[in-house]
């Protein structure tokens, strides 16, 4: 059986790619470039791009299931679903996000209007999928623990993060852990039909992220808390759109007090019958991110 990864290169994908090779499966992974893919030994890299529909033909051939990377938005109407399920994919494992799982928005705030984006964008994917009539399972991760990446040049160069809401912060996941999910869920059948939220155990504070990052890489990293209009402006500065400066800071602001958006779910527990990651525990396998020897 030729298992095909899409996003094979990104955070989550590399997992998958390690889970399904360790797990003695044939893998093909789709890179835009596979000389600088990286990948382990023994997986086939062919060269695909989503924007290119003359790449699929080739990255299709002979596959029968799929890990379906979210790219972009335009996914869904792509085509790229159907010409899979066309050309013999009888199972998709869809990449998705937390998002696809929340009910539709009606604020017309900046993080209302952000989520309902995400959700109509994910749901749609998913929906794709569904219409094919094919097996699948939604692995829905909630924030990626790989978003404090962000920190990592501000870490390396001064050991400071500037942020704001030092006291907000979200259940942030592993992305093993939802590579896992995922890669059960292609191996196995009592996944088929299924949708997952996997966020990681507890909420975990911004101060708390830094002084894990801190510890992980063995120097001292400070947090210095930023106002919000502060927090806009630096990241105008950076070139972030107005508009994600604006729901960037209600995510935060959301999350100071409760869980915001998204509370900790027990999904990963529950398939795996272990605690989830912990941040503690990504900031070490990402020590050399931030400067450190690596894990
Ligand atoms: N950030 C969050 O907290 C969060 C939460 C839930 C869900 N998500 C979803 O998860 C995704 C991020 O996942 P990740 O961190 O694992 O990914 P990532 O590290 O951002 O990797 C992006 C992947 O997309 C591939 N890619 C980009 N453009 C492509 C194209 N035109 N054709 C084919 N492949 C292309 C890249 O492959 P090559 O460059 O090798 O071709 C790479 O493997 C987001 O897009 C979002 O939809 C994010």
């Amino acid at each position: 059986m030729t298992i095909l990864v899409t996003g094979a290169t990104g955070n989550i994908g590399r997992r998958v790619v390690d889970g399904l090779v360790g797990a003695g499966q044939r893998v093909r992974a789709m890179v835009r470039d596979p000389r600088t893919a990286r990948l382990p030994d023994g997986v086939e890299l062919v060269h695909g791009d989503f924007t290119k529909p003359k790449t699929w033909q080739a990255a299709l051939k002979g596959v029968e299931r799929v890990y379906l990377f979210p790219f972009a938005y335009v996914m869904s109407e792509s085509g790229f679903v159907e010409q899979a399920a066309s050309a013999g994919v009888h199972r998709f494992v869809v990449h998705s996000a937390a998002a696809a799982g929340f009910s539709p928005f009606d604020d017309a705030s900046a993080l209302g209007r952000h989520l309902e984006e995400e959700r109509e964008a994910h749901r749609g994917l998913e929906l794709t999928v569904e219409a094919t009539g094919r097996e699948w399972t939604h692995v829905r991760p909630g924030l990626l623990a790989a978003g404090a990446l962000g920190w990592a040049s501000g870490i390396r160069a001064e050991g400071v993060v500037r942020a704001p809401y030092g006291e907000s912060g979200y259940p942030l996941v592993h992305e093993a852990d939802v590579a896992e999910v995922a890669v059960a869920a292609m191996l196995t059948d009592r996944h088929v039909g299924e949708a997952y939220t996997i966020t990681g155990p507890v909420k975990v504070t911004q101060v708390e992220q830094v002084a894990a990052i801190a510890t992980a890489i063995g120097s001292p990293v400070r947090f210095e808390e930023l106002t919000p209009e502060q927090a806009r402006s630096t990241w105008l500065a950076e070139g972030y759109p107005a508009e994600t400066t604006r729901w960037l800071v209600e995510l935060l602001a959301a999350a100071v007090d409760g869980p915001g958006v998204l509370p900790p779910t027990g999904t990963y527990e529950e398939i795996t019958g272990r605690t989830p990651r912990t941040f503690a525990r990504w900031a070490f396998d990402h020590a050399a991110d931030f400067g450190g020897e690596p894990a």
